[in-house]
């Protein structure tokens, strides 16, 4: 027998990617993985003179995407500059420097009540013990007790939707900030804003904590750039910067440079406007076929942004039983239960991607779920 790490004890397979596999094969309606559509994806141009990023280039990342992307954020009401902006292979990178910053065997991690299920995966690798919030948000640590990173998803939640408001922002990150936890803030769907919303990034409410805001170019430009960015308050930054070195050197400049294009180009805010317009229709329509097909045993809400439906369902359906007969007549959707850190908080529930399936697909693959719910 090979020695393998104990810390491979705790490593499960995402039920995402054994899903995304399963999606590949023709004919299967996918409701599962959190995939743009792909008719919203760039097409990959890449600027004159570009033959330069062939070469190695620095970890932080090209010093002008840096800048754009501090440009933005400062427009979004993030104070912060340039040099504190990381670029990151996708922003599932910076979930695993955060985790690799923070966590040892046994640290207390806090989460929303359910989450990013591939968060809680790399989480887990590295030891965390969770501590569920509640959905009030509300806290009772202090300096001497608290635990050492809340990690987040304020902004069109994985998996539920939910969007919180200004009072929540700030009174979690002063929670964080009086207390001394790090307050992590994932958010790769905030372009992706269907009403009016508080988007304002919670970290901005912290005046001198310790904070991580990271965001993704997957759900608005394309997943394959692999390209994502991090800002961290400046105590944390040095230590990310080493962690990403030892990490993979540096991001992809090829991709960095096709971001830049794109977000230096004329038709940038045209074509975000153009990509919200077509996901909001998109979501209405799949309302609408939810609201004929489901009947009123599911409940939902319509979000407000993001990518996903979060639907709960009666307590004497079981979701993984019901997604084994979907796999039989070729459609697929992720149960609740793996977005729970603690599996007796879950409600039988499910999580649908209205944004990969066309229209016509989506109409039908629920209409074979509400025939498999009424059965
Ligand atoms: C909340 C959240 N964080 C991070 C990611 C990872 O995104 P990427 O690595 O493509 O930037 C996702 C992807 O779906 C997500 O939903």
């Amino acid at each position: 027998m090979p020695l393998l790490t104990q810390r491979l004890r705790d490593l499960r397979p995402s039920p995402v990617r054994a899903m995304l596999e399963a999606s590949q094969k023709p004919d299967v309606i996918s409701f599962a993985g959190g995939l743009p559509a792909p008719d919203t994806f760039v097409s990959p141009v890449l600027p004159p003179n570009s033959e330069a990023a062939l070469q190695y280039g620095p970890s932080e990342g090209e010093p002008e995407l840096r800048r754009l992307i501090a440009a933005e954020l400062q427009a979004a009401g993030l104070d912060c500059a340039a040099d504190q902006v990381l670029i990151l292979s996708g922003s599932q990178q910076g979930i695993d420097l955060a985790a690799k910053l923070t966590i040892d065997a046994g640290t207390r991690i806090a989460i929303e009540s359910p989450t990013y299920l591939a968060a809680l995966q790399v989480f887990r690798f590295f030891g965390a013990r969770f501590e569920s919030l509640d959905p009030s948000l509300s806290v009772s640590w202090t300096r001497a007790d608290h635990p050492a990173m809340a990690y987040v998803i304020p902004t069109f939640q994985n998996p539920t939707g939910r969007c919180w408001t200004a009072d929540e922002r700030e009174s979690f990150a002063c929670a964080c900030e009086d207390a001394d936890v790090i307050l992590f803030e994932d958010d790769p769907y905030r372009d992706l804003a269907y009403e009016p919303c508080q988007r304002r990034p919670a970290v901005s409410w912290m005046k001198n904590g310790s904070w991580i805001y990271q965001g993704s170019f997957s759900k608005t430009l394309a997943p394959g750039l692999r390209l994502g960015f991090m800002v961290a308050s400046r105590d944390l930054f040095p230590h990310l910067l080493l962690l990403k070195q030892a990490a993979d050197l540096h991001s992809n400049r090829l991709s960095q440079h096709m971001v830049i294009h794109q977000l230096t180009s004329q038709d940038r805010d045209a074509r975000r406007d153009f990509l919200v317009s077509a996901y909001r229709e998109k979501r209405d329509a799949f309302d609408a076929s939810m609201r004929q097909h489901l009947g009123n045993a599911v409940e939902w809400k319509r979000p407000p942004g993001g990518l996903f439906f979060w639907l709960t369902l009666p307590e004497h359906i079981d979701p993984d039983a019901l997604l084994a007969e979907a796999i039989k007549r070729n459609v697929l959707f992720t149960p609740g239960r793996p977005f729970y850190a603690d599996e007796s908080l879950a409600v039988p529930s499910m999580r649908l991607n209205f944004s990969h399936a066309s229209k016509d697909a989506a109409d039908r693959g629920l209409a074979i779920l509400g025939d498999l719910l009424r059965a």
